[in-house]
Parts: structure tokens; C-alpha cells; sequence
């Protein structure tokens, strides 16, 4: 497939280029900074946090599907999964591109949002532990970083394009496996951790899984 891949030089991004590569996909990069990468790799410079619409364009026009594993950095950073994905969007609409899969995280199902404005109050998914502790902490801590996110999920199911999200729990740097879980619409029970690498494999895999379109899917080991 030719593919086009928004923050291949990020933990999860950087695992999706290498995967597709190796898979044989035709790859295009885009980064922010292309010295970050192998040399060899197709790269497009863009920063997502002021794009130009045409260089966007020239590099998802033709592609079979993007992948984004773009995301806020810190809380300074927030508003930047978004807004960038907006400007993605609005590229393959332009181009007439219309498969994205893109990285959110676990706690996003429930975190409400202008277009979910009442999500449920627990993720399906949740052991009793998770629900009434670990949920609500990390939720706190981390405000900004999931409106951001919850935002770009609303972008994405706004988009009329062919959109998946994956929403990872706590990301590791271990090697790919190949063997997690995954649910459709909700996190996985138990399921804290899950590696960058894992995350880039699922979202490689959705691409050949029609059943994936207009989804969110949990993942876990
Ligand atoms: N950490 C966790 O445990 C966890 C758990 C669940 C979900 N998540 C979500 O998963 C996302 C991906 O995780 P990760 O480990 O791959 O994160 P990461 O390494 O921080 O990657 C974020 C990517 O976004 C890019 N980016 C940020 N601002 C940009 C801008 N203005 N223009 C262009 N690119 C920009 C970064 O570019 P550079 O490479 O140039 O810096 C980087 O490639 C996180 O952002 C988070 O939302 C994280």
C-alpha cells in the first residue's frame, strides 16, 4: 500500500514506519524534523501546529490511508492532536483520501467532548480498581492532554472519512508481540500496558480489516 505516516519520528510513530517498511508499504513520512530519521525514508517536512495546506496535501494526495501517531507532548502542548488532525482531515478531503487510523488513549470513552457531550460514566471495560481510582487520578492529572484527544475523536467521527481509533493504555517501549487483546467500543479488563510497538502493529493490521471503519478499539496484553 502506499502510506503516508504523520509523526513517524514519535514512540509510536517511529514503530509504524519501521513495520511498514518491512511489511513493503510505499511510505511517506511526515515530520517535523526529517534529520530524525533513516536516511532513505521518503520525508515531508510539516509542522502540525501551523500547516500548509498545500504541502499536507502533496503528501497524503494518492495514499491509500494515513496513519497519525501525533499527540500533545506535555500540557503546554494540548490542542495539538486536534488541530492537527483537523488539518490532516481536511488534506484528505482535498486529495480524496479517505482510510485514517489514529492514535487516542483508554480513558478517552469516557471523557466528554462538544460531539460526545455525555459520554458514559464508565468504560465497559473497567474493573472496579480502574473505575474508581486509577480513572479518575490519571483523568484529573492529565485534563488537558484528553480534551485534546476527545476533540480530535470528535474531528474524526465529523470527518466522513473512513476513520479508526486506537485507544492504547500505558505505553511501554518493549518489543513487538503480535499477541494483545483488542475490544471494539471499550478498554480491555486488567489490561494496564500495551507497547508502542504493539500499538503501530494494530494499527498497520486495521488497514486490512474493513470490520475496523468508524471504530474505536481498545488494546492490551
Ligand atoms: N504515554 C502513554 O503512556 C500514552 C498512553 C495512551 C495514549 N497515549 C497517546 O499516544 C500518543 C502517542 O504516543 P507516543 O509515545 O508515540 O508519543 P510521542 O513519542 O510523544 O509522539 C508524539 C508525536 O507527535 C508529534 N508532534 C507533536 N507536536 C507536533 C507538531 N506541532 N507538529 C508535528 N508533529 C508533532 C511529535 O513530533 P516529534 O517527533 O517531532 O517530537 C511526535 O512524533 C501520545 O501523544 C498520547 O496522546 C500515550
Amino acid at each position: 500500500m502506499k502510506l503516508t505516516i504523520f509523526a513517524a519520528t514519535g514512540g509510536i510513530g517511529r514503530q509504524a514506519l519501521e513495520q511498514a517498511v518491512a511489511a513493503g508499504h510505499d511510505v511517506t513520512a511526515v515530520v517535523r524534523n526529517p534529520k530524525k530519521l533513516s536516511p532513505g525514508v521518503r520525508a515531508v517536512r510539516a509542522d502540525l501546529a501551523a500547516p500548509d495546506p498545500a504541502v499536507l496535501e502533496s503528501a497524503v494526495g494518492g495514499a491509500d490511508a494515513v496513519l497519525s501517531g501525533l499527540g500533545p507532548q506535555s500540557a503546554s502542548d494540548a490542542g495539538i492532536a486536534w488541530q492537527g488532525t483537523r488539518a490532516i482531515v481536511r488534506a484528505m478531503k482535498a486529495t480524496d483520501v479517505r482510510r485514517i487510523v489514529v492514535v487516542s488513549a483508554a480513558p478517552i470513552g469516557t471523557v466528554a467532548s462538544p460531539g460526545r457531550p455525555a459520554p458514559p460514566k464508565h468504560d465497559p471495560g473497567d474493573g472496579i480498581f480502574m473505575r474508581t481510582l486509577f480513572s479518575p487520578l490519571i483523568k484529573a492529572a492529565l485534563r488537558k492532554h484528553y480534551a485534546d484527544l476527545a476533540l480530535m475523536e470528535d474531528v474524526l467521527r465529523d470527518s466522513g472519512l473512513d476513520w479508526t481509533v486506537v485507544r492504547p493504555p500505558r505505553l511501554t517501549d518493549k518489543p513487538l508481540t503480535g499477541a494483545y487483546r483488542t475490544a471494539y467500543g471499550q478498554n480491555l479488563r486488567r489490561g494496564l500496558f500495551i507497547s508502542r510497538a504493539d500499538v503501530a502493529h494494530l494499527m498497520l493490521r486495521a488497514l486490512r480489516q474493513p470490520e475496523t471503519l468508524q471504530r474505536t478499539i481498545g488494546i492490551a496484553y
